[in-house]
C-alpha cells in the first residue's frame, strides 16, 4: 500500500499524512522534514538543498529522487508508506512508479488536498513549530497554552523561514507550474482522490480515509 499526498503549501499534507499513516499503521515519509533535518545536520544533501528551500524552489530532482529511493529501500518501507510532499512533478512521479514496479508494487491512491489560496496564506503566516518534537501550532486555529512554548514537550516554538510571505508566494507559483501536472498524471491513471482540505482537521481525516478506502486499502 503506497499512498501519496499532494497539495499546495499549507494544504495540510503533513498534518493529514501523519494521521493517516498512524490510522493505517504504516510509515510516514515527509520529504520536507527529511530535507530540513539534513539542513540542520549540515550534511552534503542539506548544504545543496538549503538555497533552493530558502527561495521556495524545488530541490533538484536528482537529489530528491536519490534521497527517497534510499529511504524506501529500507525494510520498514518495503510494502507500504505514506508519502507527503513526494512526488512533486512528473519526473519524480515516473521515478517512483518505476521503482515500485521493480518490486511488483504500485501507488494505491494519490490524495489531493484542495484549499483556497486565502486559507493557505493564513495557515502559513500563523504556523509555529516546536524545535524539539516538531509539533505543529497555529496562532489562531490551534494556539499553544503558553505563547512560544510547546504543549507537548515544553520546547521552543519557531516559524519556518520559508513561511515568509514572499517565499510563500513563490512556493504557490511552483505548485501551479510544476506540481499541478503531476495531479493530471495520477488523474489519468484513475488514482487521484480530490479531497476538500478545509474544516476541522478530524473531519478532513475522515474524508481522506473514506476517499482512499476500497479494494487493496
Ligand atoms: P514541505 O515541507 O513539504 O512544504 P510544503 O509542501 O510547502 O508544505 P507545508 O509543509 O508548508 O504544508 P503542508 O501541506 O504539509 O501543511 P501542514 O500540515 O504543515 O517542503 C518544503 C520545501 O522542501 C519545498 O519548498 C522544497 O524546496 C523542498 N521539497 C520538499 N519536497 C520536495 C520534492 N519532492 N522535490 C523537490 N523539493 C522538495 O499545515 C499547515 C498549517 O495549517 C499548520 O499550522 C496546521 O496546523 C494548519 N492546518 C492543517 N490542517 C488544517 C485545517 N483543516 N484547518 C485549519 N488549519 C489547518
Amino acid at each position: 500500500m503506497f499512498v501519496i499526498f499532494l497539495g499546495p503549501p499549507g494544504a495540510g499534507k503533513g498534518t493529514q499524512a501523519h494521521k493517516v499513516a498512524e490510522e493505517l499503521g504504516i510509515l510516514h515519509v515527509a520529504t520536507g522534514d527529511i530535507l530540513r533535518e539534513d539542513v540542520k545536520q549540515g550534511s552534503d544533501l542539506g548544504l545543496q538543498a538549503k538555497s533552493f528551500m530558502d527561495r521556495g524552489e524545488l530541490v533538484p530532482d536528482d537529489l530528491v529522487i536519490a534521497m527517497i529511493m534510499e529511504r524506501i529501500s529500507r525494510q520498514d518501507a518495503v510494502s507500504s508508506a505514506v508519502f507527503d510532499g513526494f512526488p512533486r512533478n512528473i519526473s519524480q512521479a515516473e521515478a517512483l512508479e518505476s521503482r515500485l514496479a521493480d518490486r511488483g508494487a504500485s501507488v494505491s491512491a494519490a490524495v489531493y488536498l484542495k484549499v483556497s489560496e486565502a486559507a493557505l496564506v493564513s495557515r502559513l503566516a500563523g504556523r509555529w513549530l516546536c524545535r524539539e518534537c516538531g509539533a505543529n501550532y497555529h496562532e489562531v486555529n490551534h494556539p499553544p497554552a503558553q505563547v512560544g512554548r510547546c504543549d507537548m514537550c515544553g520546547g521552543t516554538l519557531y516559524q519556518r523561514s520559508d513561511d515568509a510571505p514572499e517565499t510563500v508566494h513563490r512556493r504557490l507559483q511552483v505548485f501551479l507550474e510544476q506540481t499541478e501536472p503531476a495531479l493530471e498524471y495520477y488523474r489519468q491513471r484513475g488514482l487521484l482522490a480530490e479531497v476538500p482540505g478545509e474544516g476541522p482537521i478530524a473531519e478532513v481525516t475522515e474524508r481522506i480515509i473514506r476517499a482512499v478506502s476500497g479494494p487493496g486499502l
